[in-house]
């Protein structure tokens, strides 16, 4: 990727793995593969890697969002959406169904089956004019729906110059891991361990400046179990004291927290108006520069506000603005105050389109709403609706979700008191048919 320029060390088996899968795809074959390691392991740099690689390739790449796990197709949406003006090519049932399941088109809850024969046509559509890499990152956390579609997708390809390559966290039934049924199976896979000893001493003592006891540098090396994320991260910001003195690298979810810790104490050493664009990415993790850079406007947060984030290496803006670990979005996201989220909520809902992301800007609204709102409640009775309509009654619920409800149940007037109930969850019709649309979201609201 652009900003931070990675030599990945110590991964000459996997870089050949994805050289030779771009080479058959060149070569006019289809490819599926899933990366699996556990967190901090390595796999987006892979997927960064094999993107950089990737030349004459069209790439899509696309991230599950933990918090829109709920919200079916919300990953497939990220996929297809961008590839709309092809799908006149499909046959209609399967051009009607993949719209449906997208929002773009009227129609009700989709024929998963058709979505996906339409997903599996549009790719290779596209892929008729040069090969096609889609990168699916996180997919521990692509909704379910999306998730079904994509394997069954990937277990399909043919010959069709398309390479679906997913990165997928090994959970280890840590409570927050993947839910059965949202894990790409049946695929083939690549399995990312810890770097080689040699190798991790030398991304340690590339981190490091300055001079190290051999002692305390092979110490590192054998509790960070060849974890890049802890090797690279952790040290950061530490004396040579603070580690002679004990320091240690508990695996598991400590070593989240922990590092999570460490990216806390590198933002809050930004400039308060890095901080405050830093906060309008993360409470909206599209990335799409242009949108973010309208918040920002609103907010009165300059264009320059994003350098110091940049060279910080904790945010890289190329097509899309993307933090350097989910760790330092949901770290900014929480570090805010109330105030502050509920601003720039309501600065995103501002200048999100209503027409064509409708959820997505119900759901700022909602979430920069103070207390009831009436007009809030009913944008998010629609998108609860709408979610339904197309995934069942845990995408609706997403959107009547606490903090939700309390901005969605005001303390109304008694004709409304009375009408409510039955409205809640239904779809709203306007121009005569149910708008059906994938939700964009909260994904700010993931908490990792
Ligand atoms: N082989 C490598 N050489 C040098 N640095 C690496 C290597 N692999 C990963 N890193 C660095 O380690 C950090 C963690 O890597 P990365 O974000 O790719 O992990 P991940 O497996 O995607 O984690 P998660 O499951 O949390 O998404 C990043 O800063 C990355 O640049
Ligand atoms: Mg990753």
């Amino acid at each position: 990727m652009g900003g931070w320029c990675l030599v990945l060390r110590g991964r000459g088996r996997e870089c050949e793995r994805l050289d030779g899968l771009l080479d058959a795809v060149r070569g006019g074959e289809s490819r599926a593969l899933v990366v699996r390691g556990e967190a901090g392991v390595g796999k987006t740099a892979l997927l960064d890697y094999v993107v950089g690689r990737a030349r004459g390739f069209r790439v899509s790449r696309i991230t599950g969002v933990q918090s829109e796990m709920e919200l079916a197709f919300a990953g497939l949406h990220q996929l297809c959406a961008p590839m709309s003006d092809r799908f006149d090519r499909l046959p209609g049932a399967q051009q009607e169904a993949l719209r449906a399941a997208l929002g773009l088109g009227s129609g009700n809850a989709p024929d998963a089956f058709r979505v996906a024969l339409a997903t599996l046509g549009l790719l290779a559509e596209v892929a008729r004019e040069r090969p096609l890499l889609c990168v699916v990152d996180d997919a521990q956390w692509l909704d379910r729906a999306s998730m079904q579609v994509l394997a069954f997708t990937a277990r399909r390809l043919m010959a069709e110059s398309v390479a679906i390559v997913f990165a997928s966290r090994v959970t280890h039934g840590v409570p927050g891991g993947a839910p059965a049924g949202t894990e790409p199976t049946g695929l083939p896979e690549l399995l990312v361990g810890g770097l080689p000893d040699e190798d991790a001493r030398e991304l340690l003592r590339s981190v490091l400046p300055g001079r190290w006891d051999a002692q305390v540098l092979d110490r590192i090396v054998a509790e960070a179990r060849g974890n890049p994320l802890a090797l690279v991260e952790l040290p950061r910001g530490c004396t040579p004291a603070e580690f002679a003195g004990g320091f240690g690298l508990p695996g598991g979810p400590a070593l989240t927290g922990r590092i999570r810790e460490s990216y806390q104490r590198r933002v809050a050493h930004l400039p308060l108006e890095t901080r405050r664009f830093l906060l309008v990415a993360a409470a909206e993790p599209s990335g799409e520069p242009v949108l973010l850079w309208r918040a920002a406007e609103r907010l009165r947060i300059g264009i320059e506000a994003a350098a110091p984030a940049v060279s910080a290496g904790l945010l890289d803006i190329g097509e899309l603005v993307r933090f350097a670990h989910p760790l330092v979005r949901s770290g900014v996201y929480w570090s805010a105050s109330p105030e502050s989220r509920r601003g720039t909520h309501r600065a995103l809902a501002a200048v999100t389109d209503p027409q064509a992301d409708p959820d997505r800007r119900a759901w700022h609204a909602a979430h920069g709403a103070l207390g009831p709102d009436e007009a809030v409640a009913l944008e998010l009775e629609g998108s609860a609706g709408r979610a339904r309509a197309r995934g069942g009654l845990a995408a609706a619920a997403a959107f009547m979700a606490p903090p939700l409800r309390r901005v969605a149940a005001p303390p109304a007037s008694p004709a409304r008191r009375t009408r409510a109930p039955a409205r809640r969850l239904r779809p709203v019709r306007r121009h005569g048919h149910a708008r059906v649309r994938a939700a964009g979201g909260a994904r700010a609201a993931e908490h990792r």
